[in-house]
């Protein structure tokens, strides 16, 4: 069972608080959102979890292993794939099963073995057809994929998406959360977005505002909590619905028009 836990962790830079007194301990398998505004300290978190960088005080464990003790690191880095904004920064071949064997081959497994790998790991993103495509002429939508299978074939047990589909319009937004879901059913997903909309496919979020996390827990109850409010854009549905003074809780438009009985 992947887990991250913190513990009274701080981050400081140059003087700058930018994460202060951060406590968490997060089972897997499971999708957490981490919703925050712009510099709010998302993507820092993210980097303390993977041993990027080191936090100024406290502590943070990756499954049992603590990413102050250096020979750690190494470990830590082999549970956790990490995925940024920007896909073609990742692709490291021009053609796609190349790309999507790099990191399994840098394992030193068995070459049937990363066939393996490489082959399941584009059935889940739906890429086999693509298997000699090269990852640069994909569409954005179609990279996020080639990028996931990527760091799927690796073999991590936790995930790191750090704000990866904001080149993505609505629907294919959508089409990648749902992926996302189902990848979540056996690894611990860490999803960073400022879109509170984007959190409804999780199982829990966290919100970060003046570098604390300030509410924690489903997406329902986190979206509706007096906090969420200072902290990000809240959804048209939660907006309305807060305004209308509705008991039900709809997130979504739809659970808006279903209690508006529109
Ligand atoms: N290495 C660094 N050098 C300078 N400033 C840093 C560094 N790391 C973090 N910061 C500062 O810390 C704050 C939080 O940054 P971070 O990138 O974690 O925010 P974020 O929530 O990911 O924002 P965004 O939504 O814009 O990606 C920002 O004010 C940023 O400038
Ligand atoms: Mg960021």
């Amino acid at each position: 069972m992947p887990r991250v836990k913190a513990e009274n962790i701080s981050y400081e830079y140059k003087g700058k608080r930018v994460l202060f007194d951060i406590s968490f301990d997060i089972k897997g398998p499971a999708f957490v959102s981490v919703l925050g505004a712009n510099g709010s300290g998302k993507s820092t978190l993210m980097r303390l979890i993977d041993g990027f960088i080191m936090p100024s005080s406290g502590n943070l464990w990756v499954n049992g292993l603590s990413v102050k003790e250096p020979e750690a690191i190494p470990e830590i880095r082999h549970h956790i794939g990490f995925i940024f904004q920007d896909p073609d920064s990742q692709f490291v071949s021009p053609v796609l099963e190349e790309d999507v064997a790099f990191g399994a081959e840098n394992l030193g497994l068995e070459d049937a073995e990363i066939e393996k790998r490489v082959h399941d790991a584009l059935k889940v993103t739906g890429l086999e057809a693509f298997r000699t495509r090269s990852p640069f002429s994909l569409s954005g939508g179609e990279k996020e994929r080639a990028a996931i299978s990527g760091v799927i074939a690796y073999g991590p047990d936790i995930l790191i998406l750090d704000e990866p589909f904001s080149m993505l319009d609505d629907d294919g937004r959508k089409e990648m959360l749902k992926l996302v879901r189902s990848i979540a059913s056996d690894k611990l997903v860490f999803y960073v977005t400022h879109r509170a909309e984007d959190t409804l496919f999780s199982d829990s979020v966290m919100i970060i505002d003046s570098s604390r996390i300030v509410a924690m827990g489903s997406a329902r109850d986190v979206l509706y909590s007096d906090v969420a409010e200072k902290a990000i854009r809240l959804p048209l549905a939660v907006r309305m619905a807060k305004r209308l003074r509705l008991e039900s809780k709809p997130v979504t438009e739809d659970e808006l028009e279903e209690a508006l009985c529109i």
